[in-house]
């Protein structure tokens, strides 16, 4: 994600902005940029790269001032590059951004109908060319930005200058900015870590909220230019704390950003009244000549394929054989000129899985990269990509880019079937409705991570753990299993449910946790038979389902009870609270979570 920072006080603005990014590389970026305010001139530098890089820019010493803007890009639309790079300026109006602008192409192509001339490739570009055409029609400053505020659809966390006012103007909307508190100073900045040497001291702006730092004050309106008031909390964080927003790992702060992480993934793609999914820019072959699918990656975003499996089986009985990416160059798949190889990886630069592009490409096939990574290679050298706008995901253990791979290959199929004409366009309104309340169903079961702390507190001695599901649920189980023993070094087996008489029922007795998710669809008979046949050999059964009534509910000594969705979207639920347990036994055993031994966020080597 990107990061922001602002300044306006007394001293010297840009020793603090580039100070505060430097702060905010830990969160990855692939450019920088900054805007230094003085004397009705604002001065401008942006650099692909480094901070470091951005910093040699501006080393003649002619970014004087003391109100600025910067600004770490991690991209979303367009390539990572200078010309892409925020600040955006367009008239005397200056704008850094983090969100998604949904309705942008929209937006400029009425601007450009005004003269308004773009120079990026980027969605936040209109917004400093909305303001302007709004201070061009005789708004003053701040009701040029409220005016254009409203016509966003969206997220955002806006830093505002212009040349022509000494206010520096902040604004959220469903991404997060802070307003740190300093002696006769302020600051701006989308997370805690960039500011927490400078001020403890922060306001919290919420949604719809306008900050006008003006005069040595700060004023608060909402987009109606009513007054709105938020305290001043004293934060007693140290830089590790605020890095992580507060959460003791990264790995429980991205387990946590979920529902934000889906909400961006859906932006802009999904139109509901439509009944339409658009991926910009993606041009995929003739479908009518895809035979067959081939989803492949490696661990969870090997999962991740398997559920595409069962999506695009069920939903759209197209056939999909999904492979581990280090299998299959070497088992000759039979690939034919008209499939279509689907690669799917958070960071675009897992070896195998670009071993996996590559022979496709040799095969002559259509490669198509679902990646979280903009400018990786996956991202680059496929023929198509769609990427999840997760965010950087730094601990090792994937979670919020799993979810939004989920959502991409959902969000895919339907596309893919409405192509297809095998989806009407009441089918897919429908679909679109469903996956837009994941994201609220996703918080309601964090809401509820205290019970799975309780849960995880109670099995964390044991040292073996099954895992059981049936249909779509058999990936989430596998999920499941792989991230308790990555983080916490416990044995963890998944099994699809059916499997237990085949083998695993052996290992079952009163030490042995057995794992099951169990929602009321068309499994649900057959897996309350297998909780029987755990029960009966004394196994300790815990039961994730979305049944509150379900009839084993009383018999087992764990129950936790999810929210209701469609069958093709229950494993986005159902993996958290597997997420979260895992989590929280390995927090509890000591282990280093978000480095756990062995184990590296990339793996670059076949
Ligand atoms: C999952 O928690 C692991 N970090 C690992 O299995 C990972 O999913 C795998 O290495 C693939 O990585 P990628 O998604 O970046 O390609």
């Amino acid at each position: 994600m990107c990061g922001i920072v602002g300044y306006k006080g007394k001293k010297d603005a840009c020793g603090i902005l580039i100070e505060a990014l430097k702060r905010l590389e830990y969160r990855g970026y692939d450019s920088a940029g900054i805007a230094v305010w003085h004397e009705g001139k604002v001065e401008v530098a942006r650099k692909k790269g480094k901070v470091d890089e951005l910093r040699k820019v501006i080393a003649d010493g002619s970014f004087t001032g003391k109100m600025g803007l910067a600004h770490t890009r991690w991209a979303t639309h367009g390539t990572p590059s200078e010309h892409n790079a925020h600040p955006h300026k367009a008239g005397d109006v200056v704008v850094v951004h983090n969100g998604i602008i949904e309705n942008y192409i929209e937006l400029k192509e009425r601007l450009r109908k005004e003269g308004h001339k773009f120079l990026s490739d980027t969605d936040t570009e209109v917004i400093p060319h909305l303001i302007a055409s709004y201070l061009k029609k005789g708004m003053d400053f701040v009701d040029a930005v409220r005016s254009a505020l409203k016509e966003l659809k969206g997220s955002y966390a806006l830093g505002i200058i212009r040349e022509t006012d000494k206010m520096l103007i902040a604004a959220r909307k469903e991404s997060p900015l802070i307003i740190g508190v300093g002696a006769g100073e302020y600051f701006i900045a989308s997370d805690a870590p960039a500011i927490i040497n400078r001020t403890k001291r922060f306001i919290f702006l919420e949604d719809d909220d306008i900050a006008i730092f003006a005069d040595g004050t700060v004023r608060l309106i909402d987009l109606e230019g009513k007054t709105v008031k938020r305290e001043i909390h004293q934060v007693q964080w140290s830089d590790a704390m605020a890095e992580k927003g507060g959460f003791k790992h990264f790995m429980l702060k991205e387990i946590f950003e979920q529902p934000r992480a889906i909400s961006d993934t859906l932006i802009g793609r999904v139109k509901e009244e439509r009944g339409e999914v658009a991926f910009e820019e993606l041009k995929l072959p003739d479908l009518a000549k895809v035979k067959k699918i081939w989803m492949v990656a490696c661990g969870t975003s090997y999962h991740a394929c398997m559920i595409g499996k069962y999506l695009f089986e069920s939903v759209l009985h197209i056939p999909v054989e999904t492979d581990i990416a280090s299998e299959f160059r070497y088992r000759e798949p039979i690939l034919k000129k008209d499939d279509m190889l689907v690669l799917v990886s958070q960071s675009g630069e897992t070896a195998d899985t670009i071993a996996a592009m590559k022979e496709g490409k040799k095969r002559g096939v259509y490669t198509l990269s679902i990646c979280n990574v903009l400018g990786s290679t996956l991202a680059r050298d496929a023929d198509g990509v769609i990427f999840t706008h997760a965010g950087p995901e730094i601990g090792v253990a994937s979670t919020k880019a799993f979810t939004t791979q989920i959502s991409v290959l959902f969000l895919l199929m339907l596309h893919i079937g409405e192509r297809l004409g095998k989806l009407n366009k009441q089918d897919i309104s429908r679909y679109i409705n469903e996956i837009k309340q994941i994201p609220h169903k996703v918080q309601s079961i964090l809401d509820m991570s205290g019970q799975i702390e309780e849960m995880a507190r109670r099995y964390m001695v044991h040292r073996d753990f099954l895992y059981l599901g049936r249909g779509i649920n058999y990936p989430a189980v596998l999920e499941g299993a792989l991230k308790l023993k990555e983080i916490s070094y416990i044995h963890a087996e998944a099994y699809a449910a059916g499997e237990m008489k085949h083998g695993p029922i052996a290992l079952i007795d009163e030490n042995m946790p057995v794992v099951f998710v169990s929602p009321h669809d068309h499994t649900y008979k057959k897996t309350c038979s297998n909780v029987e046949e755990v029960i009966s050999r004394r196994g300790r059964v815990l039961i994730f389902t979305d049944d509150p009534l379900h009839e084993m509910a009383d018999r087992v000594e764990t129950f936790f009870v999810l929210p209701q969705t469609i069958y093709a979207l229950q494993p986005i639920l159902s993996v958290v609270p597997l997420q979260l347990l895992a989590y929280y036994i390995a927090n509890f055993l000591g282990t280093d979570v978000d480095q756990p031994r062995n184990l590296a966020k990339s793996v670059t080597v076949e």
